[in-house]
């Protein structure tokens, strides 16, 4: 997985968006995130024109917790995606960069009151409620600003996709959303029913993340179908909407086989065309694709920093980022592919371990791999880290987050700065003793 104007030349000299690695290393300082613009824009148009080929026209809804920035927003606006917020802090990202509100789709297991406010005040389009208690204060917040919000509920279809099988259960023991089995689905639905200040549009469902499999997602349309043919079977309640949440696997090695989409979306179309009952249209499908818009499109650039090898002969690579730029792999033992600038192409290669700055043992960025030998100063390209990396970007050991600069045709522009070591001390205040 490497963004699509990634070049290495026969000297082993890195480009992206037509830009030679190091010139970004020097003018901007390491670690940095770069996003590649035209890969970032070629996925999101991708979705956007599937499901707007669909009929009724479909939504892609960005999942902005994948990796979200006011320019990001701006970027998606201008593509003219939907974005999905699941915080007030991510709503107040899109409505700063004068995101479209009735775009905006908002979820989260527990949105604050205030977050729930937020949303009101904005008018976002869609409110994804999980659980009763939320379909309670948002009827009544909503009521008292004498609107009707619009709403989406989240069942939770007893599908557990993991990244190469997936199985139906009959258990629902997720804390997200309402399960469809054993009626708690049913009374959830009767009560955005009977709730005054919202109205029920239609259903939500996500299955999970980096799934490499297309039936998971088919399956899961088929249950959000089959439970919406029940209620119009019952109550003459058809949604307007079923978003079928993200999730939509990538290559982060070359081994990864994620589906091809316009066989999810051929799929899709022949689910609803046979799922939805006479005298109904078909409902408008939305879905919330984070990692598969953005992870490919990004790098990180690193600089060596030491080097050394210890008994037992294992070779270290300490780079100046990691944990807090990239916590996946301490995380979830993610495994990314790197590749070194300037080094010959057929030149030899060693196994390496690199290792991150942060004070932790477990904070190595890559296990053996195959790398050229590295010396102090070298510049090494983590790729695949557009998703997830700067979006759980922490300030540990209180290291300044890295800045995010998006290169096309040979132009660098900044979306976010790297923090200052002012900045890490903003928001803190002087020590006074207590009175003993
Ligand atoms: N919609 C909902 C309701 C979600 O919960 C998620 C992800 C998405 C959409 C977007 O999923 P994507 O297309 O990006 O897979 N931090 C983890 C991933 C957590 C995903 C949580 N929900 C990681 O770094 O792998």
């Amino acid at each position: 997985m490497r963004p699509d104007t990634l070049e290495v030349n026969s000297r082993g000299v890195i480009r992206v968006g037509g830009i030679d690695v190091v010139q970004l290393a020097e003018e901007y300082g390491t670690p940095l995130y770069v996003l590649d613009y035209r890969t970032l824009r070629r996925y999101a148009r991708q979705y956007r024109d599937m499901l707007a080929e669909l009929s009724p026209p479909g939504v892609a809804c960005y999942a902005g917790k994948a990796h979200l920035s006011v320019a990001l927003a701006g970027f998606l606006q201008h593509e003219g995606l939907g974005l999905d917020v699941v915080s007030g802090g991510e709503l107040y990202t899109a409505l700063t960069a004068g995101f479209n509100p009735g775009r905006i789709v908002f979820h989260g297991n527990l949105k604050t009151e205030d977050e729930i406010r937020a949303g009101l005040e904005a008018r976002v389009g869609y409110f994804v409620v999980d659980s009763l208690d939320e379909l309670q204060l948002l009827g009544q917040l909503a009521r008292a600003r004498g609107v009707s919000q619009r709403v989406l509920l989240r069942l939770t279809p007893g599908i557990e996709a993991h990244t190469h099988e997936f199985i139906r259960t009959g258990q629902f023991d997720s804390k997200f959303g309402f399960g469809v089995a054993e009626g708690i689905a049913d009374r959830a639905v009767a009560a955005a029913l009977a709730t005054a200040g919202v109205s029920l549009a239609g259903f939500h469902a996500h299955i999970g993340s980096q799934i490499l499999e297309e039936d998971p997602f088919l399956a899961n349309a088929e249950v959000l179908l089959t439970y919406s043919r029940h209620w119009q079977r019952a109550r003459g309640w058809w949604p307007e909407v079923l978003d079928l949440g993200g999730g939509f696997g990538v290559r982060y090695q070359p081994e990864d086989d994620p589906p091809a989409l316009e066989r999810i979306m051929a799929g899709l179309r022949r689910q609803l065309r046979v799922g939805t009952p006479a005298g109904v249209a078909p409902p408008q499908i939305f879905l919330e694709p984070g990692r598969s818009i953005v992870a490919e499109a990004g790098i990180t650039i690193y600089t060596v920093g030491a080097t050394k090898t210890v008994p037992g002969d294992k070779r270290y690579v300490a780079v100046d980022g990691g944990m807090g730029d990239n916590i996946r792999p301490a995380l979830y033992q993610a495994r990314y592919q790197a590749i070194v600038d300037g080094k010959d192409p057929d030149g030899p290669r060693e196994i390496v371990t690199v290792a991150g700055r942060y004070c932790e043992s477990g904070d190595i960025l890559v296990r053996d791999v195959e790398l050229p030998p590295m010396v102090a100063g070298d510049r090494l390209v983590v790729l695949g880290t557009g998703a997830y990396n700067y979006a759980m970007a922490s300030n540990y050991n209180r290291v300044p987050r890295p800045p995010v600069v998006v290169v096309k045709d040979g132009e660098a522009r900044v979306w976010v700065q790297r923090e200052s070591w002012a900045d890490l001390t903003r928001l803190d205040r002087p020590f006074h003793p207590f009175a003993d």
